[in-house]
């Protein structure tokens, strides 16, 4: 059977519309008489070809405004291609209703070849990556194995309890936690530091049922903390940092605390620029006034320790501090495991009760859930542990070094080519910005080179510079100069040919506070061109300038109304 796709069906309509109205024309150039009916035949053929099949197939998968996009996707988008791939392959084929599984992989494998690969060293953001293909086979052997059985009831997976007791306990040694330090296997550390909120909310309300809680934040943590507050009942109260250092400022949290506190945060390292906040300083007056201090590794946990053991200057930040209570720490990122993996510790068992759920009052089967989700794939948990018993200590050891080295050479000759580092950035993570050229045009050029650089528009209302993101992995190590060459060829390309971005028009955008539509057409928004380097800029651009309220209501609009 021959598939037709509704991109192609789309595609010949168009064209044959076209024909028809040339036809029309043309023949009512030489015949004037005939006119008025070519035109009306001509229009009463091309209307539903070009319009209604469109449309139709657009309001089929959904609302009205779906059939309009419909519409636009079928004749501009470049992605159409792969929807209506995916219409067809579901109404067609053999087996269970659908394509043939070599059709759907090949499909697959296309899709996914025309993106940057995390495995290459080519990304410095998002991808943690050792350059080891046994870690990653490895992983994925252990992943596959797991991957049906769910970690929602261990009465019927025992051997689950013993894989998250043997990753939890790795991960609480690394963080010098001792006998009563207690944590949970979480699927990533935005669920860590929900876990870690609410215990620390529930923990606060046993003790003080009449008041809000609030939670202190440091500017440079997370965003998870502050989904956390929205998502559970917590006022959130950003506090500064030093523009200069990028550490918390310890006397604007010493200011903020008060007897509505529940939390206050501290980072090791922050994700923006690789500060690790001022944790015994944060101690002391967490202890002072006996408020829970929650430390978010989840970049640091698997690389601080290491550092140190390296001979890096790295301030206390774990369990040995006194005040702190819990701590989240990322497998997914430096503990080098498939993504969805997290570990939350506290200090002492009788704090993690206040994160777990139990529910018996209803016929079903009785719930205790220890984390957020119910029925979630044991695959990850079980790539976690196979990982970690893979590298233990001496592993982790030997790719931290990988990192430091990378790291001592690039922010050389990053600071060679004219470009600042921002901060004394302590761990794996760097970030630089300029005075001088937009670094965020810098990363296009980078990327025109196969390198992708993560670009930090800064916001001119908060004081943080434009800046660009460097996640630093093992396999950089072999990769620097050639990072390097090509960083001192795109400043050059940006030196010689800068960027011009109409100013006015996004101020006015700005003052005017103008409606998602407004700010659509002036940045040139649309579901074709949200990717484009040009429109990217622009975006990048708006984020720095404009008011941030602003900016989360225009980045939900456009999320919502034209990327998904
Ligand atoms: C310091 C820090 N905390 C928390 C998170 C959130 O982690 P995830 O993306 O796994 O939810 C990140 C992610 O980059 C991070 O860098």
């Amino acid at each position: 059977m021959v598939e037709v796709s509704v991109g192609q069906l789309a595609r010949a309509s168009l064209a044959i519309s076209m024909a028809v109205s040339l036809t029309a024309l043309l023949l009512a150039f030489l015949k004037p008489q005939a006119h008025m009916i070519l035109a009306s035949t001509a229009i009463s053929i091309t209307f539903p070809l070009t319009v209604y099949i469109p449309f139709l197939t657009g309001l089929k998968s959904g609302s009205p405004s779906k059939g309009l996009r419909g519409l636009s996707s079928y004749y501009f988008n470049k992605t159409s291609e792969v929807q209506l791939s995916r219409c067809s392959g579901v109404s067609a084929g053999s087996g269970l209703g659908s394509s043939n599984p070599k059709d759907i992989i090949d499909f697959l494998v296309k899709l996914s070849r025309e993106e940057p690969v995390p495995s290459s060293g080519m990304m410095f953001t998002h991808s943690y990556e050792t350059g080891d293909p046994v870690l990653r086979d490895l992983a994925r052997k252990a992943f596959e194995l797991y991957m049906d059985k769910t970690m929602l009831d261990f009465t019927v997976y025992p051997s689950l309890v013993k894989l998250e007791r043997d990753v939890v306990s790795f991960v609480a040694r690394l963080m010098g936690g001792g006998e009563s330090t207690a944590g949970t296997f979480t699927y990533g550390g935005t669920e860590s530091i929900i876990l870690a909120v609410k215990a620390a909310r529930d923990f606060f309300k046993s003790r003080n049922p009449d008041l809000v809680p609030e939670i202190i934040l440091p500017y440079t943590a997370h965003p998870a903390f502050v989904k956390a507050a929205v998502y559970l009942g917590l006022k959130p109260a950003l506090v500064p940092v030093n523009l200069e250092s990028f550490k918390v400022d310890l006397n604007a949290v010493q200011e903020r605390v008060s007897r509505r506190t529940a939390m206050i945060v501290g980072s090791a390292p922050n994700y923006p620029v690789g500060v690790v906040d001022d944790i015994r300083g944060l101690s002391d007056i967490a202890l002072d006034r006996n408020v829970w201090l929650h430390v978010d590794a989840c970049i640091g946990g698997f690389v601080l320790p290491f550092f140190k053991d390296l001979g890096e200057p790295i301030p206390d930040f774990n369990f040995k501090v006194d005040g702190v209570y819990s701590i989240s720490v990322d497998l997914h990122k430096y503990g080098y495991t498939p993504k969805g993996a997290s570990v939350i510790l506290y200090k002492d068992r009788s704090l993690r009760k206040y994160q777990f759920f139990a529910y018996s009052r209803w016929p079903g089967y009785p719930l205790v859930n220890t984390v957020t989700l119910s029925t979630r794939s044991a695959g990850p948990l079980a790539a976690s542990w196979a990982v970690i018993k893979y590298l233990g200590y001496d592993g982790y050891l030997k790719l931290s070094s990988k990192i430091l080295n990378a790291k001592k050479r690039l922010v050389e000759g990053i600071k060679a080519v004219g470009l600042k580092i921002l901060g004394s950035p302590e761990s794996s993570i760097i970030a630089f910005t300029s005075e001088e050229i937009s670094v965020a045009q810098l990363s296009l050029s980078m990327k025109r080179r196969g390198w992708i650089i993560q670009v930090q528009p800064g916001s001119i209302h908060l004081g943080f510079p434009q800046s660009i993101h460097l996640t630093i992995s093992p396999i950089h190590e072999g990769l620097v100069d050639a990072f390097l060459r090509d960083l001192r060829e795109s400043v050059e390309e940006v030196r010689s040919n800068p960027f011009k971005i109409s100013v006015e028009d996004l101020v006015k955008v700005a003052g005017i506070r103008a409606s998602l539509s407004e700010l659509v057409e002036k940045l040139g928004l649309s579901r074709e061109v949200i990717v484009e380097d040009e429109t990217l800029l622009l975006i990048s651009e708006a984020i720095r300038m404009l008011p941030p309220d602003f900016v989360e209501t225009m980045l939900v609009e456009v999320v919502n109304e034209i990327v998904f």
